[in-house]
């Protein structure tokens, strides 16, 4: 038994060294983890159990039969991630540079299968250099079969990408249909062609960074939600971020414990600017609203003028789309649309309750908006509203105008509550823009044009510039003092606790993509 024992330990010390020493340190001396450190930091002490350890490659070709690792350049199993069970795939640099094999993408799917049959979610840490070059076609069969995977588990378990290395050519896609992505600055990359061959076919020069770097899938594409300074905060980040949403798509997201207090918060009563167009950072009014210190905002860097993020209201999970007045008056446009389409709709497939707060003054007008099919992506958000059946709530801080207010989460495509503040104002547009086209004739010809204007932009003002018109309707349930906002939330999230909407039956919708 004891020789047995020896061997078995022989065994696992090789498939602990990875790719061995030399590559270890020159993994440290990037500034990288090894693929067990970051599970080490991201599951919780000792609750790591690994699954296909010693899986190694079949491949002959190139000699590739006299170099063998334990593991093949992945390590997967399951753990915890502050008591909840979790899933994971951690991809090993120092083997053959993290690439894909057919057996690398076997355990990979082994871990998916298992997550997806369990409710559980599925974190991988990506760093490979792709499809692994001496295996051609088999390689790419097996990317093939994750995507498959990633495909029939989204929207049942949460998925969560960290790409904390290369991620190129086919191993982009991946992650990019998972729910999350997190990248870490200096260190990551994606892209779909490398600077070589952008060089080649477009003649651009450009570097990995500049080309595919966390900064600019953080603020250019919005590929990445996050993009984190070093991997010890991109792995804080997923463990925060897995704190708000639940185990799958038939559970709760956990809630921490609350009393109920003296809910009041009077500092709301001050915070809209006595000009309407003034802007003011949402940021602070949602800061207000929550519970202290609860928001973690996705997508910071990218489209500003809609801020989106999970918080906590009385303990339990929310998601949060605010209209920014401060970047760009918080307009909609093709990013800010896409950008809050696309968390609305994780949030309704993992139970999480919707919060809007909406001071919008339309859609962004010109060229670029109209060309590359705001109508489409504007409809994204639309839709993505429409069909949502988690609670859903508004609150109308100030402006709501024109086909803007209909899309954001207004009374009439489902939102369960809608309240105002009294700065609200419903409107189809500004007071001064339909004042210059309603009474047009009107101040053409009058002695003072100017002033005539003025006169009627005040008439148009008085009547919609508030929030009473649609509360005469009832598109608006009630309006309140901007203090309460946060008492007749907890209320409201409270009393649709057990909402059950069914939608119509159907194969699946079809979203203008
Ligand atoms: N298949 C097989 N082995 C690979 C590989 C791949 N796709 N990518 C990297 N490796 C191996 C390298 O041969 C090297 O092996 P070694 O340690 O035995 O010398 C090791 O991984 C590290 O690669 P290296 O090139 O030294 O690291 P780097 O940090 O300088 O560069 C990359 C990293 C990813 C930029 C570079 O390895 C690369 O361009 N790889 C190919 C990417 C690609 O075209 N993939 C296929 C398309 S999906």
């Amino acid at each position: 038994m004891d020789k047995k024992l020896t061997l078995l330990n022989t065994k696992r010390e090789e498939a602990f060294l990875g790719g061995g020493k030399t590559r270890i340190d020159q993994q440290h001396k990037k500034g990288k983890l090894t693929a067990r450190e970051r599970l080490h930091f991201l599951l919780d002490e000792g609750s790591f159990e690994e699954i296909g350890m010693f899986v190694s490659h079949r491949s002959t070709d190139f000699g590739m039969q006299y170099e063998k690792y334990p593991g093949d350049g992945v390590i997967t199993g399951y753990g915890t991630v502050n008591g909840r069970l979790v899933y994971v795939f951690s991809q090993d640099f120092t083997v053959f540079g993290g690439s894909l094999s057919e057996t690398h993408a076997e355990k990979i799917c082994k871990i998916m299968d298992m997550a997806l049959k369990n409710g559980a979610p599925l974190i991988g840490l990506n760093d490979s250099g792709g499809a692994r070059i001496q295996e051609g076609v088999v390689s790419l069969g097996g990317y093939a079969d994750i995507f498959y995977k990633n495909t029939m588990a989204s929207g049942v378990i949460p998925q969560l990408s960290a790409i904390m290395g290369p991620c190129a050519g086919g191993a982009v896609y991946s992650p990019a249909i998972t729910d999350f992505i997190l990248m870490v600055e200096q260190t990551s990359y994606m892209f779909v062609t490398g600077p070589n061959v952008v060089k080649t076919v477009t003649h651009e020069e450009v570097t990995s960074e500049e080309l595919g770097g966390a900064a600019t899938h953080a603020t250019k594409s919005g590929v990445t939600h996050f993009a984190c300074a070093n991997e010890i905060e991109a792995i804080q980040h997923l463990k925060k971020l897995l704190s708000y949403v639940p185990q799958n798509c038939e559970e709760q997201a956990p809630a921490e414990p609350y009393e109920i207090g003296d809910e009041k918060r009077l500092k709301l009563n001050e915070m809209m600017p006595e000009n309407a167009n003034q802007p003011y950072d949402v940021r602070e009014i949602i800061t207000e609203v929550i519970d202290s210190e609860s928001f973690l905002e996705v997508h910071k860097d990218f489209a500003e003028n809609i801020v989106v993020g999970f918080a906590r209201l009385a303990g339990r999970s929310i998601g949060i789309v605010a209209n920014q007045p401060a970047f760009l008056a918080g307009v909609l446009d093709i990013h800010a649309s896409t950008k809050a389409a696309r968390f609305v709709r994780f949030c309704d497939a993992f139970n999480i309750p919707i919060l809007v707060f909406e001071d919008v003054p339309g859609f962004l007008p010109g060229t670029d908006q109209e060309w590359n099919a705001i109508i489409t992506n504007g409809a994204k958000l639309l839709y993505a509203f429409c069909e949502a059946t988690v609670p859903r709530i508004t609150v109308i801080t100030r402006k709501a105008y024109g086909g803007a207010y209909d899309v954001m989460n207004s009374k009439h495509i489902g939102a369960d509550m809608n309240y105002a503040w009294p700065t609200a104002e419903i409107a189809v547009m500004g007071a001064k823009g339909a004042a210059e086209i309603i009474f047009k004739k009107e101040i053409s010809t009058a002695e003072n044009p100017e002033e005539k204007w003025l006169e009627k932009e005040k008439e148009y003002s008085d009547i919609f510039a508030n929030p009473y018109r649609a509360a005469e309707r009832g598109f608006i349930d009630e309006v309140i003092e901007p203090a309460e906002t946060r008492v007749k939330l907890i209320k409201a999230f409270k009393m649709l606790e057990n909402k059950v909407v069914n939608n119509p039956r159907k194969k699946h919708g079809n979203i203008p993509l």
